[in-house]
């Protein structure tokens, strides 16, 4: 079951993520609901689930037809430095060219409970650091420079007031009367 994706302004986005103690079969579902989630989108590649509603260090991610899932990751190493017009589904929209280091190295837990780490660099590298940041309660905002944020706080604006509203919102609804 597909979840509404929360956006920029939303609390629970600001929040920090608690770890995830036990992977029985209710977060089992809620991964899979993740991912009917990532998949309702046009470009996303990753979901944390406070981008749902759920304050728990998960995130699922699919690059390549390939479904995957971690919980309570972090990044355990760092190196090098990446430019990328980065993206967030709770940000419709903005894309902003940002500066983060290029290869890392995470850690966390597979489904099966087992200890993983994975290597990745560029746009891998680059999901993995803007995920890990939905579970701490950092956003794209919060990785911008002063005159970045100002900029892309702006233009985000503008997206929002000119984003017709969703033919099954309420105000849509009332409008058709
Ligand atoms: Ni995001």
């Amino acid at each position: 079951m597909a979840y509404t994706i929360r956006t920029f302004g939303d609390p629970v986005l600001k929040a920090q993520a608690a770890k995830v103690t036990d992977i029985d079969g209710k977060i089992a579902r809620l991964v899979d609901d993740m991912f009917d989630t990532l998949y309702t989108s046009d470009s996303g590649i990753g979901l944390a689930a406070p981008q749902i509603g759920v304050q728990k260090q998960i995130f699922v991610w699919d690059m390549d037809d390939e479904p995957m899932v971690i919980f309570n990751p972090e990044i355990v190493e760092s190196s090098g430095e990446w430019v990328y017009d980065e993206g967030c589904l709770s940000i419709p929209g903005l894309y902003v060219e940002m500066l983060r280091p290029n290869e890392v190295l995470m850690r966390g837990v597979d489904i099966d409970g087992n200890t993983i780490e994975i290597e990745a660099s560029e746009l891998a590298g680059r999901l993995f650091q803007h995920e890990i940041d939905h579970l701490n309660g950092v956003l794209m905002f919060d990785r911008m420079t002063p005159e970045q944020r100002k900029e892309a706080l702006a233009e985000y604006r503008r997206l929002v007031d000119q984003a017709p509203a969703p033919a099954t919102s309420p105000k849509r609804r009332l409008r058709l009367k």
